[in-house]
């Protein structure tokens, strides 16, 4: 058999069972029964970006299996074989798409099936950062369980994601290895259909956070290929199904690396047979020309991404820091370069050994910097880092910062050998490799004394933090000189253009003005360029003609205008990764907020996902803008539309995230106490007519703005 034959004979198995599976649904559930995944505003994500169609129906969803047949061309040519591939996938989601008929909920621990939107726009930031430098799609058994544990662990240590299909998800649990999105393995579900969950991560990829138009498939294979740095591994042997899926995956500019021999045709590039299995990990990010930036550490237990989201349960804990409940300290400290003698690290106090299993102890740790360029602007920006730094440690998990940080070490990390002065190791080896253009020496001195942490904490971190704060609250966009570009989401959205001042920073959350100002000292060509803003136009709308002028240049001329405190007025443009959404609710003049956590509906009618969905890509659209969790307490947050005083709901979790912040502002703005008990809330509402009888119970002040449409 050829590998056309093959590909056209697995499509034609999987289209024969697809029907099958859609017409014994019809007879079951009538045709008008509604289909469609959890979480997402795209229906059937991979039918909708390849067709521009949304199913919602059985009916629908029949009808679009005819559209399927006529990709299923049989001619002997490459193209055949790719749209008979992307066929097969569209197969696998209508299959899989019946499973959560009626709400269900098809997949069990450990398995995930269908991933929503949220999870999507979360990856967004580590993919363009180069954290996660890949994604893996593993499927079917290992050869044995030792080797496809060794090359599931081997993609984890480098940061890059995996995904399982098939029976590499039994194998890796026999082994006992922890999967998880917080680990970067995701088991997908044992049926290869499953396989569809993952490439529907990367088609929504294109339409969230590349503009591309659902239908458009030409360039949403370009879109895939060029910027979605995903590879294939399937364990041989190979049947039909999993060949014609594979040459679905190649159509996206995915390679398929297997250790089959019988009957395979090697493409280069594309299909490749590698026999042995150890092997797969080089040739697969060769193949899809996957870099790995290595950090090697001198501490006995493994340092890498992929652990970050990794728990220490109670039980498995040997010894846990608690800045809650004992001083405890975290702080980054500019000294003069004589004060310090480079990848010195000192033990103040008791080391783990010495410290009773189970116990609650203070730890303090104090990085001395020194450099030319460094400036005391840039301790924040060091120290908010330790928090991925010390998680980043198999074994070691972290959260929480400044005094209220808290650590576990494993019992398993300490039996290796992990030590509290390893810590001292990642802090100083992490300090040098990300930020050497300003760090020129850097010294680590950890208390676990309590009596010298609990000095460290009150007579020298809380007055440095104190410090800190008053800089910061002094800090407005009138304050300052510059602000800054960030083009760094162009990976994925190639027009976006970030534009971060002291009051309104990325829209991720994860770049405020001096993080940017650092980015561009660090790299002075890299993602953050200054922007000048020596020709103000309107400073109510704060637009300015040094702000249009550089978007235009970052944006490679697709944007011309952008204000930085409008939402109806050439708004900032979103990418994708969005911590949160704002979309104008008309019954109140007001506007309603969705965070990414929130999975329940707004009175907008729509879910985060679904709002969310209304702008991305590098694209302005009035009316809606994505924006980071601490803009919303800004006295610049819709400043053109009248500020904060818009705000109508905000999901609960939100709100009380926010409140502090969000009163102090409201109070001194509109002399009004406790505002945020006048925004409803999904407790409150989540339909406009319940919402305008609570806001006008409660006074709410946008009922009395004028309408913004
Ligand atoms: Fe992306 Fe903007 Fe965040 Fe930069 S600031 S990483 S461009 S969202
Ligand atoms: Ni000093
Ligand atoms: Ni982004």
């Amino acid at each position: 058999m050829t590998l056309f034959d093959r590909v056209f004979s697995g499509n034609d198995a999987v289209y024969g069972l697809t029907e099958g599976a859609i017409d014994a649904a019809i007879a079951q559930h009538g045709e008008d029964k509604a289909v469609s995944f959890p979480d997402t505003a795209y229906s059937l994500p991979c039918y909708y970006s390849v067709t521009g169609t949304k199913v919602t129906t059985l009916k629908e969803l029949k009808e679009a299996l005819g559209v399927v047949k006529t990709l299923m061309t049989r001619e002997k040519r490459l193209n055949d074989a790719f749209m008979s591939g992307i066929a097969t996938a569209l197969c696998a989601e209508f299959i899989e798409v019946l499973k959560y008929i009626d709400g269900a909920t098809p997949y069990e621990e450990p398995c995930y099936g269908h991933l929503a939107d949220a999870v999507i726009r979360e990856l967004g930031v580590p993919l363009v950062t180069g954290d996660i430098p890949g994604v893996a799609v593993i499927l079917g058994t290992a050869p044995s369980v030792e080797e496809g544990v060794a090359l599931v662990k081997s993609y984890q240590a480098q940061g890059i994601l995996v995904t399982l299909v098939g029976g590499i998800i039994d194998q890796v649990k026999e082994a006992g290895m922890n999967t998880g999105a917080n680990v970067r393995v995701i088991p997908l579900g044992k049926d290869v259909t499953a396989v569809i969950h993952v490439v529907s991560v990367a088609l929504r990829a294109a339409l969230i956070f590349g503009n591309v138009t659902p239908g458009d498939a030409g360039t949403l294979m370009k879109y895939t290929m060029d910027r979605v740095p995903a590879f294939v591994n399937a364990f041989g042997p190979l049947d039909d199904v999993v060949v014609a899926c594979g040459a679905g995956a190649i159509a996206l500019g995915f390679p398929v690396i297997t250790n089959e021999t019988e009957n395979i045709f090697r493409v280069p590039k594309s299909l490749i047979v590698q026999e042995d299995v150890s092997k797969f990990n080089a040739t697969s990010l060769e193949a899809r020309d996957i870099k790995i930036k290595i950090t090697n550490i001198d501490i006995p237990v493994a340092f890498a991404s992929a652990f970050e989201g990794e728990i220490i349960r109670r039980k498995d804990m040997r010894v846990e820091f608690d800045g809650s409940r004992v001083d405890c300290a975290e702080l980054v400290h500019t000294c003069d370069a004589s004060e310090i003698e480079d990848h010195k690290i000192t033990v103040v106090g008791p080391e783990v050994d010495e410290m009773e299993d189970g116990s609650k102890n203070s730890i303090a740790y104090v990085v001395k910097v020194a450099g030319k360029n460094m400036q005391p602007d840039f301790e924040p920006v060091i120290e908010r880092k330790f928090h991925n730094y010390i998680n980043c440690i198999e074994g070691v998990y972290h959260t929480g910062q400044r005094d209220m940080q808290r650590i576990r070490i494993s019992h398993a990390a300490f039996d290796a050998g992990f030590r509290i002065k390893h810590i001292g190791e990642v802090l100083y080896t992490q300090v040098k490799n990300e930020f050497d253009a300003v760090v020129d020496k850097c010294e680590v001195v950890i208390y676990t004394d309590p009596a010298e942490c609990t000095r460290i904490r009150h007579e020298v971190a809380i007055p440095t933090f104190e410090k800190r704060d008053d800089r910061l609250a002094n800090l407005t966009d009138e304050s300052v000189d510059v602000y800054y570009s960030c083009i760094l989401c162009q990976a994925f959205s190639p027009s976006h253009v970030c534009v971060v001042t002291p009051e309104r920073l990325g829209l991720c959350g994860a770049v405020s003005w001096l993080d940017a100002k650092a980015t561009n000292e660090l790299d002075p060509n890299g993602p953050c360029q200054v922007i000048t803003k020596e020709r103000p136009i309107n400073e109510e709308l704060g637009s300015y003609e040094d702000v249009d002028e550089a978007v235009q240049k970052f944006s490679q001329g697709a944007l011309e205008h952008v204000t930085l405190y409008s939402i109806m007025q050439d708004p900032m443009t979103s990418c994708g990764c969005f911590e949160c959404i704002c979309g104008i609710e008309p019954f109140s003049n007001g506007v309603v907020i969705a965070n990414r956590e929130y999975a329940g509906m707004t009175p907008l009618g729509m879910t985060f996902s679904e709002m969310a969905s209304m702008t991305g890509g590098g694209v302005q659209t009035p009316g809606f803008m994505g924006h980071g969790k601490h803009f919303i307490a800004s006295k610049k947050f819709m400043k053109a539309e009248g500020g904060i005083e818009r705000i109508v709901w905000m999901p609960k979790e939100l709100k009380e995230f926010i409140a502090e912040k969000l009163n102090a502002t409201a109070k001194e703005l509109y002399g009004i106490d406790n505002f945020t008990d006048m925004i409803g809330d999904e407790t409150v509402a989540t339909d406009p007519e319940t919402l305008v009888g609570f806001l006008t119970e409660k006074g709410h002040p946008a009922l009395g703005l004028d309408p913004m449409m």
